[in-house]
């Protein structure tokens, strides 16, 4: 029983994908046909001391001589069903092999139905939820000798965070490069660029030699929604919606600013505890399931994070820490140069007008927030980009701005990059 026990914990353990918490690995439904009144007895017997989960019939007073039950064996009593149903004789049928794998395979992680190709995957549009979890799939099955994808937990409503991680394998420590999209749901500019900047490496690092060097020693990681529940409610529901999606207060109000719920000077200001807020801090720090995967990721891999990007939008910034202080972090002056050339680098590609400078000082002070905790932890650079516009669309950036937006940013982001592949 221990041992059994053990195999099944494990197959519970190294699974990942799946959100839910109750997992069925190697649990399989059984038909089972009893052919006499003390099969028929035996069967109820044995469903009640084993406490079975019986699908057909519901209870157990309705199993009856001659009439097939379907019922949920557990793993670790498969064998020991068998033997037993042998023994008196009982005839049965496996019908479902593995639940777990049924349940897989038609979970919101793998939306299998009509995989658009890469091909002529539009990178002038925004996407919906569905489409980017098949544009991970597919990015990281045709790039598979560069780009890989990871789970990394899972959001309030259940459904799985990935990141790509792109470069090329080595033996050796690579550093790591972070990027990550889509904190705040309305925000889709942020998303689309995180698919953007993917797409721009995966198409040119065969013929860009500087890139084809970058990526021998960098990491890329890049991930393109966090707040995936709040995302989807912004394509179903409410377009201007930028929290995540956990209930508050018996359900009277949902959700918490992600960017307001990391552990660094925690609700301290520029922040609300009250969940109607669209600033609301959570119960508290990292409460939220997408700011603790995020976070546990992120300390794991701090050690080669060079640096780290979160994208935002809208006002045309690039924001360095802290935001909750007005005084400069400890890499402020080196920071300040390359946050120059980036913006440089901008205005050069389309003539747009980026500022940067301290949260505190040149947007407004706030607690709780990635850009912050990242610096605290001890992460060298740490920028939070503000990409379009200056409030003429807002959030509503339209499709055909999503070119020169991606084409800027990604001038700045490879600035940045190779300011760290030179220096460090
Ligand atoms: N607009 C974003 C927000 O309100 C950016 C905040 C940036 N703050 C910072 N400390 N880096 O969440
Ligand atoms: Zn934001």
């Amino acid at each position: 029983i221990f041992l059994l026990g053990t195999i099944y914990l494990l197959g519970v353990q190294v699974y990942e994908g799946s959100c839910l918490e109750v997992q069925y690995n190697g649990d399989k439904v059984f038909k089972i046909t009893p052919e006499t009144s003390e099969h028929a007895k035996y069967l109820q017997t044995l469903t009640n001391e084993w406490l079975l989960d019986l699908w057909k019939p519901k209870t157990v007073e309705q199993i009856h001589e001659g009439r097939d039950i379907h019922v949920r064996i557990p793993f670790a009593y498969v064998e020991q069903m068998k033997e037993n149903l042998l023994q008196h004789s009982v005839p049965y049928e496996v019908i479902i092999e593995d639940i777990q794998k049924l349940i897989d395979s038609n979970s919101v992680s793998a939306p299998k139905t009509e995989k658009a190709s890469l091909e002529n995957y539009d990178y002038t549009k925004y996407h919906p939820m569905d489409e980017i979890y098949n544009w991970m799939d597919l990015m990281k099955e045709k790039h598979s000798e560069i780009v890989s994808q990871h789970y990394i937990g899972c959001t309030y409503e259940l459904r799985p965070m990935y990141y790509l991680k792109i470069g090329w394998p080595s033996d050796k420590q690579k550093k790591i490069f972070f990027i990550d999209c889509g904190f705040h749901a309305r925000e889709w500019i942020s998303v689309a660029f995180c698919q953007w900047f993917v797409n721009e490496i995966v198409s040119n690092y065969k013929t860009d030699a500087i890139l084809a060097n970058v990526l021998k020693q960098v990491d890329f990681y890049v991930l393109p929604v966090l707040n995936v529940d709040g995302y989807i409610y912004t394509w179903t529901t409410d377009r201007l919606w930028r929290k995540n999606r956990s209930p508050h207060e018996n359900g009277t109000c949902y959700g918490v600013d992600l960017n307001r719920n990391f552990n660094s000077q925690w609700c301290s200001i520029g922040a609300s505890r009250d969940c109607r807020s669209n600033i609301f801090c959570g119960p508290e720090a990292e409460s939220e399931p997408e700011t603790k995967a995020l976070a546990r990721l992120i300390e794991k891999t701090k050690s080669d994070i060079l640096c780290y990007l979160t994208i935002h939008s809208y006002g045309q910034m690039i924001l360095l820490p802290y935001g909750y202080k007005k005084d400069p972090s400890p890499h402020h002056k080196e920071m300040m140069l390359v946050a120059e050339k980036a913006v440089a680098q901008m205005k050069e590609k389309h003539n747009n007008e980026y500022v940067y400078g301290s949260s505190a000082l040149i947007l407004y002070e706030d607690s709780g927030s990635s850009g912050d905790w990242t610096v605290e932890i001890g992460i060298k650079l740490s920028y939070t980009l503000e990409l379009r516009d200056n409030g003429t669309y807002g959030f509503q950036l339209p499709p055909d701005l999503i070119k020169p937006t991606c084409e800027e940013t990604t001038t700045a982001v490879m600035s940045m990059v190779e300011y760290i592949n030179e220096e460090y």
